[in-house]
């Protein structure tokens, strides 16, 4: 790798970012990197040291074995040492830094009339409190706690509260139907659920005890009855000024099981002596639906998750004491584990509120529904404290990044591309604010102590330029340790394929300059007339065109081709579809790409299908093209009406 100097349109790193930059240059970042590759046991070891371990290790910082054909895959980091998460997220800060006063989130409800800020000395106070209501409840170090909550306070409390007594948690995103709660309950074995009563969602009342009742009595139903205790959080919302209730839903209460936050709260101490855990001990599970079956419970342990989530915010956000930031996400995904929750407090970091943010990491889905509202939004508000803009998720197509990075960030500020998965902890492939220069669409370079390779459908590596598999050549300490009681699963899934390898699942080329470019899952990949595309890189052609919000490829089976394209468009607000548009975006398409790539359908949809992560859902787009009226599985579909709009504007012939 080199510097990277290209002929390709660049942006490069605004001087007052890299003043005071950890990372201010692009050589300072291949240094760090290559020591981390070359090194990783003095490169780990110095992170490590920020952090706080009640006994030191006796292994070395990272072991494993990813190959299949040599034994049984797996990973650990720093063996022997004793310490605890949460321990190092709060007290170190609080007793050893002396940074109680500092604001750990600014919390804003859906009414203007809720919101607070939550210090780190009442954070930890009030996580010492959930800890011991969850001891009197038989909550043990190993046990399972699922928690099924909005974004509310609670959330944060709830799942330190866990980790401080080294309980397993296991967040349910709380748009989740009771049929996938109970699913995820039952895999889990957990013994106690925690819920809220109920949940603004817009306008819209959600009743969320009555779909935890209803999936406990699924479970029950299972005979896999393990949920003894239901701890229930009022809303912040359904109760008044003073803190007092006012009851808007109905709750039934079995008294034998639920129980009130508020009543055993009141009572609870405020000191609670952290469990000492192995670094390799289970911090979270977390379910990740996957493209078929039943939702893997990807498994993270304790000392490399800390160490890999702090490094990764401190450095990809570049984060400094006095930043306000702002990552959209649910705590439900991923993404608000590690950049709501861990990452952000183990810096010290003031998290999320509206105002002066200066840093804000959203998904590009986001970012492509409000570019249908042009800039005029953008223009009643003060957006001069923006200093970096982040996007996870899905492959951003060029448009959507420039039109982040110059409308919302006003050209000043770096978008860093963070490509990364449930099961990799943080970011891998991303870009250092300061140190990197950018293309639009490209998640750049990889982090410290990642390791990634292009292989080839036969597992032969690239060399330079190229495309096929993005895989893994080593552990980094955030990576997932196992499948929840299910290893198995997790090697086949991972490692089967390419032996010494962690295979990602997604496409990825590799550009003159070394950039890498995620192409999107394998399985949204295309072939036409025996070429291989991917669904991205038509979606990011047919997206430069003015009219378009969004666009979702899908292949249609096709008698001389193999396969043809049939695409999806949304138009922005106050644009028509209309013939003379779909021959435009057809010539587009073999502009950008060539005649192989001409799209045969066109079809207008107004939506898309979408997971609540607000990731397209191809799959069901492709049933829609073949006219295949079977879908299978729509519960993670955030809007299951879209698809019958979609099938009643669906193109016959093209
Ligand atoms: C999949 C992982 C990681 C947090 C949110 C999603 C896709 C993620 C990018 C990106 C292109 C991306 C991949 C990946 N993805 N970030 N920056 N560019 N694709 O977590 O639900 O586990 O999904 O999201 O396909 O495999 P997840």
């Amino acid at each position: 790798m080199v510097v990277p100097e290209s002929q390709d349109k660049m942006y490069y790193p605004p001087d007052d970012l890299k003043r005071d930059a950890h990372v201010p240059d692009f050589n300072t970042y291949l240094a760090l990197y290559r020591k981390s590759l070359e090194n990783p046991e003095a490169f780990w070891k110095e992170i490590a040291d920020e952090f706080f371990w009640k006994k030191p290790a006796t292994g070395p910082m990272l072991q494993y074995n990813f190959d299949v054909t040599k034994g049984t895959i797996y990973v650990k980091c720093m063996e022997g040492a004793k310490t605890n998460m949460c321990y190092n997220v709060l007290d170190r800060l609080v007793k050893e830094r002396d940074l109680g006063e500092r604001v750990a989130y600014y919390w804003e409800g859906n009414s203007p009339d809720h919101h607070m800020a939550i210090t780190y000395r009442q954070l930890l106070s009030q996580v010492c409190r959930c800890a011991n209501v969850l001891k009197q409840m038989g909550v043990k170090k190993g046990d399972r706690v699922s928690i099924y909550l909005p974004m509310i306070p609670e959330l944060v409390y709830t799942m330190l509260a866990c980790a401080r007594i080294g309980a397993v948690h296991s967040i349910v995103f709380a748009g989740f139907s009771s049929e996938s709660l109970c699913e995820r309950i039952v895999d889990a074995q957990s013994s106690v659920l925690v819920t809220a009563d109920g949940v603004y969602r817009g306008e819209k009342l959600i009743n969320l005890k009555q779909i935890a009742d209803e999936a406990l009595k699924k479970c029950r139903e299972r005979a896999s009855s393990s949920v003894t205790k239901c701890l229930v959080i009022k809303h912040p919302a359904f109760r008044t000024k003073d803190g007092a209730a006012c009851n808007k839903l109905q709750t039934s209460w079995d008294p034998g099981c639920d129980v009130w936050w508020d009543e055993v709260m009141r009572d609870s101490p405020e000191e609670c002596e952290p469990e000492w855990l192995d670094a390799e001990d289970p911090l979270f599970i977390l379910y990740t639906s996957g493209s078929t079956g039943k939702p893997k419970g990807v498994l993270h342990t304790v000392g490399g998750y800390l160490l890999y989530t702090s490094l990764t915010f401190k450095y990809v956000f570049d984060h400094h004491h006095d930043d306000v930031y702002w990552c959209t996400a649910d705590i439900g995904w991923i993404t608000g584990h590690s950049y709501i929750t861990y990452g952000p407090l183990a810096n010290g970091a003031t998290s999320v509120l509206k105002y002066k943010v200066t840093k804000f990491y959203t998904a590009p889905t986001a970012i492509r529904l409000l570019m249908k509202y042009g800039r005029e939004p953008l223009q009643k508000y003060d957006l001069s404290s923006l200093r970096i803009l982040g996007t996870v998720g899905e492959p951003i197509n060029p448009e959507a990044w420039e039109w982040y990075h110059d409308a919302v960030g006003q050209g000043r500020c770096p978008v860093v591309d963070t490509y990364w998965q449930t099961e990799t902890g943080g970011h891998v492939l991303t870009p250092l604010p300061a140190a990197t220069p950018l293309k639009p669409g490209s998640a750049t370079f990889p982090f410290f102590g990642v390791e990634p390779t292009i292989l080839n459908e036969h597992g032969e590596e690239l060399e330079g330029e190229g495309e096929g598999y993005l895989v893994f050549r080593r552990p980094w300490p955030g990576i997932m340790r196992s499948v929840y009681r299910n290893h198995e699963r997790f090697e086949k899934t991972y490692f089967k394929k390419f032996p010494g390898f962690y295979v990602t699942g997604d496409g990825c080329r590799r550009d003159k300059d070394g950039y890498y470019w995620m192409t999107g899952r394998i399985d949204d990949m295309l072939n036409v007339s025996g070429h291989l595309m991917s669904t991205a890189e038509v979606e990011a052609a047919l997206t430069e065109h003015p009219a378009l919000a969004e666009a979702a490829v899908v292949s249609r089976p096709h008698k001389v081709k193999g396969e043809c394209l049939y695409c999806f468009v949304t138009l922005k607000d106050s644009r028509e579809f209309n013939h003379k548009l779909v021959e435009e975006l057809k010539r587009l398409v073999r502009e950008k790409i060539g005649p192989i790539a001409t799209p045969d359908f066109i079809q207008n949809a107004p939506v898309l299908p979408k997971t609540r992560s607000g990731k397209i859902m191809r799959r069901i787009l492709r049933h829609i093209a073949r006219n295949e009226k079977d879908l299978g599985d729509l519960s993670t579909l955030a809007d299951p009406k879209v698809v019958e709009e979609l099938f009643s504007k669906r193109c016959e012939a093209a």
